[in-house]
């Protein structure tokens, strides 16, 4: 810590403990030292160590616990807004194991929401998925989603427990996923939402709704998608157009 520093020495500290989680040597879910030991170790006072800590609980870097400590928090998972990817792949890709909790599978009339999206007409039988989606054994989503081709009621048979909706679509059942229009909303958790996201109820999510196609422009997917807001950040690539 340089006391003559032109940056104060909360700042500095704070930059420390980024450093020290940036390179893994503080790791996800690691209580860190008390405030008197930062004090110690760093020669600084309490209240400096209690603004860089304040500091970077407000960036989403740690969390408190009452009557626990503070502890670095895991790092978000950053989505990629500007592919067509599953549950399944996007935690592959990240190293992590994806899973599912079906919590219910069945046919269903379309209500005209479902109908629309999917070009049908109201009150036809779609297959209706919702499961709880789990990576590393962390809740992170729940996924309703609606599919629709001639025989989909087939997908009752399906181990959808075990295995990825789009790979079964894709390589089972024929039908080339090839593009999705998505549309993000801001929404809060209902208290069963919540309860199956472990998170508090009224906490922040993303809602996703896509609607996705084959190839031959058909609209076989309606999903509604509830991501924990305090684990997502969305992510999309933007060009420029020059006229
Ligand atoms: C994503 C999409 C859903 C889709 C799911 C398929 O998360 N938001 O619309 O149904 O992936 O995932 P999987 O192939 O892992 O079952």
């Amino acid at each position: 810590m340089y006391r003559r520093a032109p940056v104060p020495l909360y700042y500095q500290l704070k930059e420390l403990i980024r450093d020290k989680i940036r390179s893994g040597e503080w790791a996800e879910g690691m209580r860190l030292p008390s405030e008197r030991e930062l004090c110690d170790q760093y020669g600084v006072s309490r209240m400096t160590v209690r603004q860089s800590i304040t500091d970077l609980v407000h960036e989403g870097l740690l969390y408190r616990e009452q009557g626990r400590g503070t502890f670095v928090r895991r790092a978000r998972i950053n989505q990629q807004l500007d592919r067509l990817t599953s549950f399944t792949e996007d935690m592959l890709n990240r190293g992590q194991t994806p899973n599912a909790r079906v919590l219910s599978a069945g046919m269903c009339e379309a209500d005209s929401m479902v109908a629309e999206r999917l070009q049908l007409p109201p009150g036809q039988e779609v297959f209706r998925l919702y499961r709880l989606r789990t990576s590393d054994g962390e809740p992170l989503a729940l996924e309703l989603t609606h599919i629709y081709f001639p025989g989909c009621e087939r997908l009752l048979e399906e181990d959808l427990e075990h295995n990825s909706l789009y790979v079964l679509l894709e390589t089972k059942y024929g039908i080339a996923l090839v593009e999705a229009l998505q549309e993000v909303e801001a929404g809060l958790a209902g208290k069963e939402e919540a309860n199956l996201l472990r998170i508090s109820p009224g906490s922040p999510v993303l809602l996703t709704r896509r609607t996705t196609y084959t190839d031959h422009g058909h609209p076989v997917e309606y999903a509604v998608s509830t991501y924990r807001g305090d684990r997502y950040t969305f992510c999309t690539r933007l060009t420029r157009e020059w006229r």
